[in-house]
């Protein structure tokens, strides 16, 4: 055998997460979910949301805005009820666009600059003399005091803005929005991504208690019976994305020392779509002492930090054909690496693949040890919403999170299911706006 099979065989031993290590790490999920809640030291800081799931009869139309670092998006939405909902205006914008000379998210910008981008994003969407509340999705970690107060605790996703530590996001939003001259609109909720999700699916399928986002970043929400702040029933975001008790490998170190912020957000740095291409780019070169891209005259392209992203894994992972043709256009048109041999690319197929599996099952243990805290006999239905790219554009990868959960939670795997909530960030705003509003009654 080649030294390159050899070696891609010793790389699906390392990567396995088996039966045995889900198991280990939803029980260590729990706990630190346990000590998060109790106050004590632990990875997941267990943020409250001041907010229930939705009863259903939430109504109204609401500006909403999505914050989650590659995109800003602005729509108004309508909520009919039961579930319903109309999108009536939508707009999109990134935050960096190097053809269009600006980056609102490196270390370059502002708070004030970038709040300033978003504010004229909502003058687009507003019509003259309406007024209109708003519901802000701010996908990142905020301490939050009430369900329109929320404090910026630090980036991640590897974004820079400066100016932001310690400052209330939505009183940033509002002075944007002030200096803008934009009069009408005032923010009246500010919800993390996985809480809009919960709330999204919830308000369609009652039985959705957790709301997750497998995208660019990673984390979960879900319904707290006991929130140690009411001791009543409350949506916690967990930050679950910065979760450490996992088997890292040798390359999950080499991501993480050359990252943003190293030994933080160790999970989101092995599951989401921000990092793991960057994963398949680093153990792809070190597969280069076994002549991975040997007949390549420019595998030194390989070698450029975050060459690779979900896109590129999703289309190694699924490309069927014989002699993986797509994963030659991919290379060459896409990337500019020539000369590939089909055992390059079967290697690189076989890469991408262990750690898509390896993502899902490691994000599916979590749910587990969610699961077993909130319902440990799973007496209960339990719907999971997930929103993001991975979940919903990667082959096999949402199968493979059912798998696990079935093949861990034996015949009570019935009482779980998983779902698809697109657009959960807008309706989930939304929904947060109308009970702020009814709050205030
Ligand atoms: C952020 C979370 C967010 C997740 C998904 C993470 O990087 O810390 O707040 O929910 O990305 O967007």
């Amino acid at each position: 055998m080649n030294n390159l099979l050899t070696k891609l065989q010793e790389l699906t031993t390392e990567l396995n997460i088996c039966p045995g290590q889900v198991n280990t790490i939803a029980h260590n999920f729990r706990q630190t979910m346990l000590d998060g809640l109790r106050g004590k030291h632990s990875p997941l800081q267990m943020l409250p949301s001041y907010l229930h799931t939705p009863s259903q009869n939430e109504i109204g139309t609401f500006l909403t805005l999505d914050f989650g670092g590659t995109n800003v998006r602005v729509l108004l939405t309508e909520l009919l009820g039961q579930g319903k909902f109309i999108i009536h205006a939508h707009v999109s914008k990134r935050l960096k666009d190097t053809n269009a000379h600006y980056n609102y998210i490196s270390n370059q910008s502002t708070a004030d600059q970038l709040f300033d981008f978003i504010a004229t994003q909502i003058g687009t969407v507003i019509k003259p003399n309406t007024n209109y509340s708003l519901g802000h999705t701010f996908s990142f970690a905020t301490h939050q005091t009430g369900l329109n107060t929320g404090t910026f605790v630090h980036w991640t996703k590897e974004i820079e803005t400066t100016g932001m530590k310690g400052q209330d996001i939505n009183q940033l939003l509002a002075a944007a929005l002030e200096r803008q001259h934009i009069t009408t609109v005032v923010p009246a909720a500010i919800i993390n991504d996985t809480v809009g999700a919960l709330l999204a699916a919830s308000y369609m399928e009652q039985t959705t208690d957790i709301g997750s986002i497998c995208g660019t970043g990673h984390n979960t929400a879900y319904l707290e019976p006991h929130s140690p702040l009411t001791n009543e029933p409350m949506i916690i975001n967990m930050e679950s994305g910065n979760f450490n008790q996992l088997p890292f490998t040798l390359y999950d170190a080499e991501l993480d020392r050359a990252s943003e912020k190293p030994g933080k957000q160790r999970l989101e740095k092995m599951v989401s779509g921000h990092y793991i291409g960057e994963l398949v780019r680093i153990i792809a070169c070190s597969f280069f002492d076994v002549g991975l891209l040997d007949s390549s005259p420019d595998k030194k392209i390989m070698e450029t930090p975050y060459l690779l992203n979900g896109a590129h894994l999703s289309l190694f992972h699924e490309d069927l054909t014989v002699d993986l043709s797509l994963i030659t256009d991919c290379l060459e048109n896409n990337l500019h690496i020539t000369g590939s041999s089909l055992d390059d690319r079967k290697a690189l197929k076989t890469i991408a693949t262990l750690i898509c599996t390896r993502s899902a099952r490691l994000v599916a243990a979590t749910y587990i040890g969610i699961l077993k805290h909130i319902d440990p006999s799973l007496k209960n239905c339990h719907n999971i919403a997930i929103d993001g790219s991975l979940y919903e554009k990667m082959p096999g990868y949402g199968e493979e999170i059912q798998k696990t959960l079935t093949k861990a939670l034996g015949e009570k795997g019935t009482m779980v299911t998983t779902s698809l909530i697109k657009d959960g960030s807008g309706i989930g705003a939304a929904i947060a706006t109308a009970i702020a509003e009814n709050m205030e009654i």
